[in-house]
């Protein structure tokens, strides 16, 4: 497959919206915590987000283009341990990766790994001391990726629903 990874541009804002909102629906299938659909001003309030972010330098995105149409992107953000927290964490830099997510017709091609390694080369460039991203226990495919590119588990969330309405 021909695709090569580079820089989000502001001329991708249209198209990178819709694969914001793609992620938060797939990501809705497998988290019954989260709305089936996400509100309609999601994509909106969620880029303008991440807009300020880059804005701000603390924020990177990363493409995958193929002829003109953008198939994946990766979100990651710098922040730094703060605040009480000092008090009992180590004053790290922390690259943290927000999104990744490939378009489903085109998965299985490396472009997830590329991407991965994008983010993780800036990250490194920026001299964090550590990375970290969270995923869902029930997203198999996307674990094994962060395998691959040499994360362990830390940490395990745990949950126990009082209200079975939930699960509706
Ligand atoms: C996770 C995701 C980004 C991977 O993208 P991708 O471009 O398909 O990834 P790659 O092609 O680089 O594959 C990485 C590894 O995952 C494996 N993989 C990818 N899709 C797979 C599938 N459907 N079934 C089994 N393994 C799969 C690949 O085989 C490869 O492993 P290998 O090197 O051992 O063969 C993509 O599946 C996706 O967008 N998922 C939905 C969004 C999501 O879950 N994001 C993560 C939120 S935390």
């Amino acid at each position: 497959m021909d695709f090569k990874i580079r820089q989000y541009k502001p001329q991708d804002a249209s198209q990178l919206k819709i694969l914001l909102e793609e992620l938060v629906k797939s990501e809705a299938k497998k988290n019954f915590l989260r709305l089936p659909f996400p509100k309609p001003e999601y994509k909106e309030v969620y880029f303008q987000g991440l807009i300020k972010k880059i804005n701000e330098n603390s924020t990177q995105i990363y493409v995958a283009e193929d002829a003109g149409l953008i198939i994946g992107y990766v979100a990651g953000t710098i922040q730094f341990v703060s605040g009480d927290d000092l008090l009992e964490f180590k004053p790290v830099k922390e690259g943290f990766i927000t999104d990744i997510f490939v378009k489903e017709k085109y998965r299985k091609n490396e472009i997830g790994k590329k991407l991965m390694k994008m983010i993780m080369q800036y990250f490194e460039k920026q001299k964090c001391d550590i990375l970290k991203l969270f995923t869902q226990s029930e997203n198999d495919i996307a674990h094994h990726l962060y395998l691959q590119c040499g994360f362990s588990d830390y940490n395990q969330k745990m949950i126990k629903v009082i209200n079975p309405d939930l699960y509706k």
